[in-house]
């Protein structure tokens, strides 16, 4: 395994910042320019250890992470008093304490819509590569099981006038649905805590869950992780479903109980599924869900294009700035 070392950028200035990772140039540039700072970073593609964090993060004034950073107390505590602001690469913040950090008065940059485009791209590749069996036809060409044009071969599932079922139709979900939508989606339901006005655009019917989950050929799960959605996908979830339903997640692994999909996907309760997003990441490569060919597993892809990732890495730099300078943060989450 790659390790990554700490590596000062700069020794001049007034304030310390640490970064978790060696991130995409257009971020680095912001902050190499920045006269008013001291950066240091875990100059590597790999996570940071943890000691190596709360190492790292001691008697800074600032902290840049990633989503596979856990920013608990005890980074906090490790940081101490000076910490003003945490900037995450990143528009989920499941992985951040935020009611502590609340507690300390540190601001929070986060980097949403940036990356709507890309996420709901790629969840709609997700989705079809699942329901069209595309891995398994790319299998079948490279091993020789290709033999002839079958009719019933490698068939899947159609968008074509399906029901389509988005949970949490948020900036992404919003997103996926406006891509879905022109394929000849013929209902487009959605759930949450709220109905939301831009539904209208989709012709979204907000519906309850269980309605949802027991109308929908295509569940889509595009929810921010919270103690109410952790688990939301479990034996009951995948009960309801159609037998000939698919599961797409590009949300947080946290979501769905993988043991219940296991059972559910093995047993043929539900047709198949598509999972960006798992738990834990990376799945480990013996994992039961990898033995099934109804089950496709991308590695948390979906905001990565190089436009998209550079974008990410700039905003998160602004953000670390302002919050710095005490002034104001391109994208601060308000909590
Ligand atoms: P938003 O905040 O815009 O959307 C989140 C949605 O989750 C909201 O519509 C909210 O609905 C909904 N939600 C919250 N609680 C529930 C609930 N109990 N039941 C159903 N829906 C609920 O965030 P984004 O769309 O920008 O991002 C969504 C998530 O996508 C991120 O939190 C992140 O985890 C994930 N993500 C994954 C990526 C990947 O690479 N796979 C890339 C980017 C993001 P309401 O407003 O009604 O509460
Ligand atoms: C996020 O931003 O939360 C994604 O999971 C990665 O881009």
């Amino acid at each position: 395994m790659h390790r990554g070392h700490l590596s000062c950028i700069k020794a001049v200035g007034l304030m310390k910042v640490f970064l978790t990772r060696r991130i995409p140039q257009e971020g680095m540039k912001i902050l190499e320019a920045a006269r008013d700072c001291e950066v240091s970073k875990w100059d590597s593609d790999e996570p940071v250890p943890r000691a190596e964090l709360l190492k790292g993060v001691q008697g800074a004034h600032g902290l840049l992470c990633l989503l596979s950073d856990k920013i608990d107390t005890e980074v906090l505590d490790a940081a101490g008093p000076n910490l003003k602001v945490i900037s995450t690469m990143s528009v989920g913040f499941d992985h951040m304490a935020l009611d502590e950090i609340k507690k300390r008065g540190i601001r929070v940059g986060y980097t949403p819509d940036v990356l709507t485009d890309a996420t709901a791209e790629l969840t709609v590749a997700l989705l079809l590569a699942t329901a069209r069996r595309l891995p398994e036809g790319v299998e079948e060409v490279k091993n020789g099981g290709w033999s002839s044009w079958k009719p019933l071969w490698l068939c899947g599932y159609s968008l074509s006038g399906s029901t389509v079922g988005v949970i949490g139709l948020g900036r992404i979900g919003m997103a996926i649905a406006q891509r879905l939508v022109p394929f000849g989606v013929k209902r487009l339901l959605y759930s949450g805590r709220t109905a939301k006005a831009h539904a209208a655009e989709v012709n979204g019917e907000f519906v309850p869950l269980e309605t949802l989950v027991a109308e929908s050929d295509f569940i889509v799960v595009s929810c921010s992780l919270t103690p109410e959605t952790q688990g939301l996908c479990d034996k009951a979830f995948f009960s309801k479903m159609k037998k000939t339903a698919i599961l797409v997640n590009s949300s947080r692994g946290a979501v769905v109980n993988q043991e219940d999909l296991y059972d559910a996907l093995k047993s043929g309760q539900i047709a198949a599924a598509g999972l960006d997003v798992t738990t834990p990441e990376p799945l480990p490569t013996n994992h039961p869900l990898l033995t099934l060919k109804n089950c496709v597993v991308l590695p948390h892809i979906g905001s990565a294009s190089y436009t998209t990732r550079g974008i990410m890495s700039a905003l998160s730099a602004q953000n670390l700035l302002g919050g710095l300078q005490g002034s104001d943060m391109p994208s601060e989450l308000s909590f």
